[in-house]
């Protein structure tokens, strides 16, 4: 039995491979892509889901475009990391997908209403769009089974000290969706720091030999040099696809039931997420945080999925 999933993105070159996994992987039913303002401004976002799923070959997949700026702060998208584009590195191609004509939240809603049974909704932006889904259509959030989200850490940020870039983007909406009360997972930079495009990780998707594992190279080139500049790290954590992958196989990614709570008035800390592991604070725990991952077999997962595209 399959599992339904949309995914929420702001593609972003992580985010391509979170797609690719979605759409590869023979336990996922990717039912809908939407698109967030986040590493980059919406536009470029959303052009770049179509230009990579046109690239990849998926088609019957639904693209909306969806939140251009935070719940309340501005936009500050990642260029450092991402490029001007938001996918910088390869020449991108035209693509032969169009975006649906729906907006993100309708189209949530209708892929929600549509299915029979609820939907995983994965983010791997910030969660603008799905704090404004559940603030708009709250009587739809009995069809969704759980969030799973890339975003945050239990220790240190990379958009700040403190805080992590889709937590930071919009920590109000973290902090909505989280108490939204819904089954919600969180993928931290704890850890998608163990998951690094290495040269071997770049030598094995290479050699796949498809059109998908060529481009993907090329964006693990540019993105492996920005880490570099900006981080100081050779090789890029590949952060997004961890979620796709905690869904499509359970166990692969190990997961605490704890206490979250994501800051939103700190002058030096908005948007860390504090992860009360130890229950120090004696409040009830409302999530599932990731502690850690089997790195091989993500990988594994990752390329096994390119490889059934284009
Ligand atoms: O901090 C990493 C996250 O921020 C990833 O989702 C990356 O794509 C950026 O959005
Ligand atoms: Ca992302």
């Amino acid at each position: 039995m399959t599992i339904p999933v949309l995914l929420d993105c702001d593609p972003g070159h992580d985010d391509v491979f979170a797609i690719w996994l979605a759409a590869g992987h023979p336990e996922i039913d990717l039912r809908a892509i939407t698109t967030v303002g986040g590493n980059g401004t919406l536009a470029h976002t959303t052009h770049n889901a179509r230009v990579v799923c046109s690239l990849a070959g998926i088609t019957g997949v639904p693209i909306a475009a969806g939140a251009d700026h935070p719940l309340v702060r501005a936009l500050n998208p990642a260029a450092h990391i991402h490029g001007a584009n938001a996918l910088g590195g390869p020449r991108l191609p035209e693509p032969t997908l169009d975006t649906d004509p729906r907006p993100a939240l309708e189209l949530i809603r209708d892929t929600l209403d549509a299915a029979t049974e609820p939907v995983v909704v994965i983010a791997t932006g910030p969660l603008t769009n799905i704090a404004l889904f559940l603030r708009s259509f709250p009587d739809r959030t009995g069809k969704i089974r759980e969030i799973v989200w890339m975003g945050g850490s239990t220790g240190r940020g990379n958009a700040t000290p403190y805080a992590e870039f889709n937590s930071w983007a919009d920590p109000e909406a973290a902090a909505a969706v989280v108490a939204a009360g819904l089954p919600f997972t969180m993928v931290g930079l704890n850890v998608t720091h163990q998951v690094l495009a290495t040269a071997e990780v770049l030598e094995r998707i290479a050699a796949i030999g498809n059109r998908t594992s060529a481009f993907g190279v090329e964006l693990l080139r540019f993105f492996n040099s920005t880490y570099e500049v900006a981080e100081g790290m050779p090789a890029a954590p590949l952060h997004d696809p961890v979620t796709v992958a905690l869904t499509a196989v359970p166990g692969l990614v190990q997961t605490v039931h704890t206490r979250l709570d994501v800051e939103l008035t700190g002058t030096e800390t908005a948007g860390a997420t504090s992860v009360d592991l130890h229950g120090t604070l004696r409040r009830p725990p409302n999530a599932h945080v990731a502690t850690n991952v089997d790195v091989a077999a993500f990988w594994r997962l990752l390329e096994d999925a390119i490889r059934t595209l284009n």
